[in-house]
């Protein structure tokens, strides 16, 4: 078997409608990561263990990181705005984080017993939403949304799910494609979502923005109508903060009056580590209680570990309000000094933006962005052109801020953009907005 992996080894993939002069210039100054690439194929599925993590021609692997900085194996030098897709809004090896986690690491971190460092964080998040009362842990926002599932079809006796389209909760069934029992109705679309939910629906699943759908916010009104569209059939409202927590002091649901029966966290409250948490109403979240007769098992080795939990506290206690209005102020200006230096060059773009969350999308209506999967030589190339210059983003465009980012790194990065939009506009074909 391992012979058959090892013939099954090729080097980089060429990608269709990616400039061939920019794929060799990416190659050329990634030796090393093309070999680590090509070794990590001999014992991981497609060299990796996550599906964002690979992209084409080969990925670049990185080595390590400081606050804003990432190192690959080559040596190349980034800034990062990916921060491990938001969780890491503090950057990278934040210090209070490492000082907290630390000194755990010798004295146990994951003990069959409860550990008043779990109740600390479930204490933070039960301060900052007013919607949660109680606070149960897992391992990440997949396996929080999933244990969500469970608690509302235990609560409502149904089976149905209504989510968006485009919407992502996890990596988990029911959510992944293909699924019976899910509804998909259309973001922001107010009337598709009050006729999907009916008496047969247990809940209704809402990210605040569409986060890995192109960071498309919702509206008010739309979220609002969810909210009250499941009350009336006695339907679950589960809103998904595991991205938007970081948007507002109370998470998007504070902003906007937003009263979820359940709300699934991740990413920002483990401070770096796994970590995934559903929040809500006593009386539904008391389902999974040794009190309850018939209660829900809701088992996990890892379940509020404590360097996750620890480090999560810190994490959250360091992003107060003013954090997060800077964070979000300094996303603001980010957002329109891309569009500037993208027009500048010659590249029409538009940038969504949640909070310190943003989008380059290759268009320029916003409606249009929504399509995030469109134009995806143009998000290829750019993805490239931004890492031969020295940023880490994320293939689909998506790029979150740090307090790690000096406001020297925020001037340096629009720099770079406007570098890699130079590059682009030399390919006209990329910028033919009749190709799909
Ligand atoms: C809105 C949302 N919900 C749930 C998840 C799943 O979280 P995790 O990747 O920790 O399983 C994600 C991850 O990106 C997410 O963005």
């Amino acid at each position: 078997m391992k012979s058959l992996a090892l013939k099954a080894t090729t080097a980089a993939r060429e990608l269709s409608g990616v400039p061939q002069e920019i794929q060799r210039e990416y190659a050329a100054s990634r030796p090393v990561s093309l070999e680590v690439f090509n070794h990590a194929r001999q014992f991981l599925p497609g060299g990796e263990t996550r599906s964002v993590t690979y992209y084409g021609p080969f990925p670049s692997v990185i080595d390590s990181a400081a606050g804003s900085q990432i190192v690959d194996v080559d040596g190349n030098q980034y800034l990062d705005v990916l921060n491990n897709y938001t969780s890491l809004v503090h950057g990278n090896g934040f210090g209070p984080i490492a000082q907290r986690v630390g000194p755990l690491l010798s004295a146990g971190v994951a003990f069959a017993s409860i550990h008043r460092e779990q109740v600390g964080l479930a204490e933070r998040i039960c301060s900052r939403l007013s919607s949660a009362e109680l606070v149960r842990f897992t391992n990440s926002g997949s396996e929080a949304s999933a244990l969500a599932v469970r608690i509302a079809r235990h609560a409502t006796g149904r089976r149905q799910i209504v989510i968006a389209e485009g919407g992502y909760h996890g990596s988990v069934p029911p959510f992944v494609t293909g699924e019976p029992d899910i509804v998909r109705v259309s973001y922001n679309d107010v009337q598709a979502l009050q006729s999907a939910v009916t008496e047969k629906t247990a809940a209704v699943f809402l990210e605040p923005f569409l986060g890995a759908g192109g960071v498309i916010p919702g509206t008010a009104d739309f979220l609002r109508a969810a909210q009250e569209a499941a009350s009336a059939k006695g339907t679950l409202f589960v809103l998904d903060e595991v991205q938007s927590l970081r948007t507002a002091p109370g998470g998007a649901q504070g902003e906007i009056g937003l009263t979820p029966d359940l709300t699934v966290l991740g990413k920002v409250i483990g401070g770096g580590f796994p970590i995934g948490a559903v929040c809500g109403r006593a009386a539904l979240m008391d389902s999974t209680s040794p009190f309850t007769p018939g209660r829900l098992e809701h088992a996990g080795t890892f379940n509020g570990h404590l360097a996750a939990v620890a480090a999560g506290s810190v994490s959250l206690d360091y992003l107060d309000g003013t954090a997060i209005e800077k964070l979000n102020t300094q996303a603001a200006d980010l957002a329109t000094s891309i569009t500037a230096v993208a027009r500048r060059s010659g590249v029409a773009v538009a940038v969504s933006r949640a909070g310190s969350i943003l989008n380059v999308h290759p268009l320029t209506a916003p409606a249009q962005a929504v399509e995030s999967g469109h134009f995806p030589a143009f998000r290829k190339t750019l993805h490239l052109c931004l890492l031969l210059e020295g940023v880490y983003s994320a293939t689909r465009g998506m790029i979150n801020l740090s307090t790690a980012l000096s406001p020297d790194d925020l001037d340096e990065i629009t720099k770079r953009y406007q570098r890699a939009f130079e590059r682009i506009a030399q390919y006209p074909v990329l910028l033919d907005r009749t190709q799909k």
